[in-house]
């Protein structure tokens, strides 16, 4: 269900029920040369939407803008700082709170995100004064062992940690017939191991140091090997994996 077209009223109905909601947390970023500026939104949103179908959880707003100052010299990247998204989700977090929702799952599509989510979620329970506790998780799509079989099996070590085939997969499985051409694959030198684990988590420098050390966008992956196809069964995967995962959240207590 999605927050978007329920009523105030289905809502209310629903907080009876269960108390639990998703939030998918993206990016708006450059994805490489033939990947979507959308692309984490796209996957987090892709991948809530099926959890919520499955599990019969409601589905809030995407927020499509992360923290991703180190693209900036990409045009088209639009980033928040760290302390404006740890306020937005503590604002959304706190909103929740108070109508008696629980457990608040964050979907997240972007590695920028993750210590200002994780930052802000332990804000909120500081600060929380009376009413339920309210209790939060974050995972990205690709955190779960059902996942990682098929980027493995797919693309080994060409998935790489930015504008990865995977994502780029999900996004073309998403936009179908609007999704950008792949163009032509140019010739890819592999980034060695020791850059990529240095740079893991979207731990980078600033975005000039980025644009020259990464010129075309890409972080290790073949961005070309994506295909709708792989983008429907990591979204299967994931939704499937984060579904059981959000069962087992909310059983924690009651
Ligand atoms: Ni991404």
């Amino acid at each position: 269900m999605l927050l978007q077209h329920m009523t105030w009223g289905a809502v209310e109905a629903y907080l009876k029920e269960r108390r639990d909601i998703l939030v998918p947390l993206g990016s708006t970023e450059q994805h490489g040369p033939n990947g979507p500026i959308g692309t984490d939104a796209i996957c987090a949103e892709a991948v809530a939407r099926r959890v919520g179908e499955q599990a019969g959880a409601i589905v809030a707003p995407t927020v499509a803008y992360g923290q991703a100052q180190f693209n900036l010299a990409f045009p088209g990247t639009i980033s928040a700082t760290a302390r404006t998204l740890m306020s937005l989700l503590h604002d959304i977090i706190v909103s929740v709170a108070e109508q008696g929702f629980r457990h608040v799952y964050f979907v997240n599509g972007h590695g920028g995100n993750i210590a200002p989510a994780e930052s802000a979620i332990q804000d909120a329970y500081h600060q929380q004064r009376g009413g339920p506790p309210i209790r939060c998780r974050l995972r990205n799509w690709w955190d779960f062992p059902e996942v990682n079989v098929i980027r493995d099996r797919l693309y080994g070590d060409w998935e790489g940690i930015h504008a990865t085939p995977s994502e780029i997969s999900i996004s073309q499985a998403v936009l179908a017939a609007a999704a950008p051409e792949l163009g032509e694959r140019p010739a890819l030198t592999p980034q060695s191991p020791e850059l990529l684990r240095d740079h893991e988590r979207d731990r980078h420098y600033g975005q000039a140091a980025h644009r020259e050390t990464f010129p075309d966008g890409r972080i290790g992956s073949d961005p070309w090997l994506a295909t709708r196809e792989a983008g429907e069964e990591l979204i299967e995967a994931a939704a499937g994996a984060i579904a059981a995962d959000l069962a087992r959240f909310t059983a924690e207590d009651g």
